[in-house]
């Protein structure tokens, strides 16, 4: 049974502003071919194109618009579908295995349900143009639905109640609850019906905004372009991330250092504090995996040099680094000094690759280096160039880099590029704003997978739109030593997550004001179950490396650096899961428990892949915290406690503790501690959480953490179920793949050992509660 389609059509605001709102009209004429569905309505004109049983396409074009789509985002093409129809007195029925779409003729309006009849969307007003362009469409939303994505945004999980809009912004002012838009822009939302989860993905490049303030409905508005969206069926939470990364693409596995602890500063500002930094992390025996340069080892900001007196030898430098098993990222900006007697300026110009106006007049704004010029990155030869500039750093041992200002931010009132610039021929800069710093973070990206001949990349990227997890990590930003901003990071990588980013993270301890040794803790803590994990801070405030605030903070920070290295078999096999589905390593509550209504508003904790849940201390001066325990048993990580789910407890948190809790009969794979991933595990631990009875299954991924011949199956991957059965558990274990481990697994029992223990087929003896698998 469908939910009543009879739609309440609101009355459009009588306002002045309303009167230029032009709706659709009536359909005139369909046209199907196949799965493509092409309508004529009195204004415009539209196609419903399936993509698959369960991704539907809406585009509407209003008649006098010659709109082209610059938008980067989708890379799926459409795979053939079956659909069904019928046409019906007041319009038609369109129904795949997955998906039925109900398009009413008179006025033309939308109705989209899955499967089961759960509505998906419905258009509660007719879909408007204005005359500069500007579209709207409203949509049905239930009062108790949750909306969760739309990327980068401050606030809790829940995104209603409030206006969102896309616009990528350099905020350095303190980011609070209502600061929006920031740096990046995904034009997408998860929905969550009653523990059913669709998504709706609106490809505009376009500044955009998000009403979300309403009961009843929702209205998106466009400032330019045709309607194009993308309705994806789910229904659990995990299928709408396979479904919307199915069209727009999946992370590439980053190499294994990325996952590693990072440090940076806003400045380290001499080749000789570099290299004492890292010494200082090797005596301290603190694992350090990369180290960032950021704006001063630049020949006053030039990007592409190096500045001869602060680092008068790179080379040395970066293989000083390596040698202690770090990588060395420096920063690169897309803002080109004005000199004619600077290398990259003059080549730019001379090819005519910088932005300009549409009489030919360059664009110039000040960043750091003063007056600058801007790659016109739309243009595939010039991020082909781009590309190319950085065998300036990959010459010297150079494997990561790290993006920012790519926004474009200019120190100007309107923080950008002006709107009137043009790209790539006669595409505005109002057009493509959005997707400027994605193509940038794309050039970066294939420029260093080509000259590190089979090594991975690693790119780290401020501004982004939907898609930019196929290039590049995302940190959130110019964010503060608050207790508030830990709080805020959490939503904010989580909604990330959920809008396919899975790899990101906050830089650690807070980016401007100074840290303390307290806060520092509790961020290193949470931030070491981030997927990226760094700690940044910038130019005149307190430094905060581990040490930084003496002996007793020093050992715990160090400590759950070193937590981050033993888990990370589990967090790199939850990256394989990203790459694989789209799924991210950290998860809101509710992707793992979406018909368990107590979850769907928590924005203070989150899991780690299926069966770890992370509760952090995000405030100052506390020892104890509640936990919410979705169903089941659950284990203290450190205490080996049990908790039984459906409820909440109080915890106790002492300021070496972070509040982390695993499922009974969960498996996961961990290391011994390290200095750096450039150091071979030779064994792993498999830590089975041992339950009455019952079964559960781990499959633990591993490759050799650098190239891409995992592409070509040189991973391996062990499948392994456990049975748990009278004191007795039955492991069966499968190895897939060609690449043979350094490693070998042994099983270690948490909670009670079993007596007897089977590894296919064939018993076992235990030692000290544990056996090698
Ligand atoms: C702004 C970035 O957000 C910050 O991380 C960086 O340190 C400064 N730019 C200076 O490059």
């Amino acid at each position: 049974m469908l939910e009543d389609t009879s739609f309440a059509i609101r009355p459009i605001d009588q306002t002045d502003e309303a009167e230029r709102w032009q709706p659709i009209g009536h359909v005139q004429k369909i046209e199907g071919k196949k799965q493509i569905f092409a309508f004529t309505c009195e204004r415009a004109s539209g196609k419903i194109h399936f993509y698959r049983d369960d991704i539907v396409r809406v585009t509407i074009d209003p008649f006098d618009q010659k709109y082209v789509s610059v938008s980067p985002a989708v890379v799926a093409t459409p795979e053939k579908v079956d659909v069904h129809v019928r046409e019906e007195e007041n319009g038609w029925t369109l129904q795949t295995k997955q998906l039925t779409v109900i398009i009413e003729r008179s006025p033309f309006r939308l109705a989209i349900y899955d499967q089961e009849g759960t509505l998906l969307v419905r258009d509660v007003q007719p879909v408007c143009f204005e005359a500069k362009g500007r579209m709207r469409c409203t949509h049905a939303l239930a009062p108790t639905d949750v909306v969760y994505g739309l990327g980068e945004k401050t606030g809790v999980l829940n995104k209603r109640g409030a206006v969102w809009t896309m616009w990528n912004t350099d905020v350095y002012a303190p980011h609070n609850l209502e600061t929006d838009p920031l740096y990046q822009s995904h034009p997408y939302m998860m929905v969550l019906k009653n523990g059913h989860a669709h998504g709706i993905f609106f490809d505009h490049t376009y500044k955009t905004t998000f009403d979300l303030r309403h009961e009843s409905f929702y209205t998106f508005t466009s400032d330019g372009g045709a309607l194009d969206y993308y309705v994806f069926a789910g229904p659990h939470p995990k299928d709408v991330l396979m479904q919307y990364t199915h069209l727009i693409g999946r992370m590439p596995l980053p190499p294994k250092w990325a996952l590693g602890y990072h440090q940076s500063r806003y400045s380290y500002e001499t080749e000789q504090e570099v290299r004492e930094l890292i010494h200082t992390f090797r005596t301290k025996q603190i694992p350090l995996d990369a180290v960032y340069l950021d704006i001063h080892y630049m020949d006053e900001y030039r990007v592409f040099t190096f500045d001869q007196k602060r680092f008068p030898h790179p080379q040395s430098l970066v293989q000083y680094a390596k040698e202690q098993g770090v990588h060395i990222v420096p920063i690169v900006d897309p803002g080109v000094k004005v000199d004619a007697e600077y290398e990259t300026y003059r080549n730019g110009v001379q090819k005519d690759y910088f932005c300009k106006y549409a009489d030919g007049t360059l664009y110039k704004g000040d960043v750091w280096p003063g007056t600058s010029v801007f790659p016109d990155f739309l243009k595939k030869k010039v991020r082909k160039w781009w590309g190319e500039q950085h065998s300036f750093y990959t010459n010297i041992g150079i494997e990561g880099i790290w993006n920012d200002m790519n926004e474009p931010s200019v120190f100007n009132e309107t923080k950008t590029i002006d709107e009137q610039v043009v790209h790539d021929g006669w595409k505005t800069h109002r057009q493509v704003h959005n997707v400027y710093g994605m193509m940038m973070t794309e050039a970066t990206y294939y420029g260093l997978k080509k000259q590190l001949k089979g090594k991975r990349p690693f790119v780290l990227t401020r501004a982004g739109f939907s898609g930019i997890h196929r290039y590049a990590a995302v940190w959130t930003g110019d964010n503060r030593s608050f207790w508030e901003h830990v709080e805020l990071s959490l939503p904010m990588c989580l909604n990330l997550g959920v809008s396919a980013v899975a790899f990101c993270g906050a830089d650690v301890g807070g980016f401007a004001h100074d840290t303390n040794g307290e806060l520092l803790v509790r961020w290193t803590q949470v931030g070491a179950f981030f997927p990226y994990f760094r700690n940044h801070c910038a130019i005149g405030f307190a430094r905060q490396e581990p040490w930084a605030f003496g002996e007793t903070y020093e050992q715990i920070i160090k400590r759950y650096i070193e937590l981050r290295y033993e888990w990370l078999p589990h967090l790199y096999t939850l990256c394989f899961e990203a790459n694989q589905t789209g799924v991210p390593m950290m998860r809101p509550l509710m992707m793992e428990y979406p018909n368990d209504e107590e979850t769907w508003n928590i924005s203070d904790q989150f899991m780690i892949g299926e069966q770890v849940m992370v509760a952090p201390i995000v405030r100052p001066y506390t020892k104890h915290r509640i936990v919410y325990f979705p169903e089941g048993r659950w284990i203290d990580y450190w205490t080996k406690e049990r908790f039984e789910g459906g409820r909440r407890y109080i915890v106790e948190a002492p300021l070496d503790r972070l509040p982390i809790y695993v499922k009974e009969g969960a498996m996961i794979a961990h290391a011994k501690a390290k200095l750096s991933t450039f150091i071979k595990d030779e064994q792993l631990t498999l830590y089975v959480y041992t339950m009455k009875e019952g079964t559960s299954t781990y499959t633990l991924y591993d490759d050799d953490g650098t190239t891409f011949a995992y592409e070509k199956g040189e991973y391996v991957h062990m499948h392994i179920r456990a049975t748990f059965l009278d004191d007795t558990v039955y492991f069966e274990v499968e190895t897939e793949g060609a690449y043979e481990p350094t490693w070998q697994l042994r099983v270690v029992f948490v909670g009670d050992v079993p007596s007897t223990v089977v590894v296919n087929g064939e018993q076992r003896a235990i030692e000290e509660a544990s056996i090698v698998l």
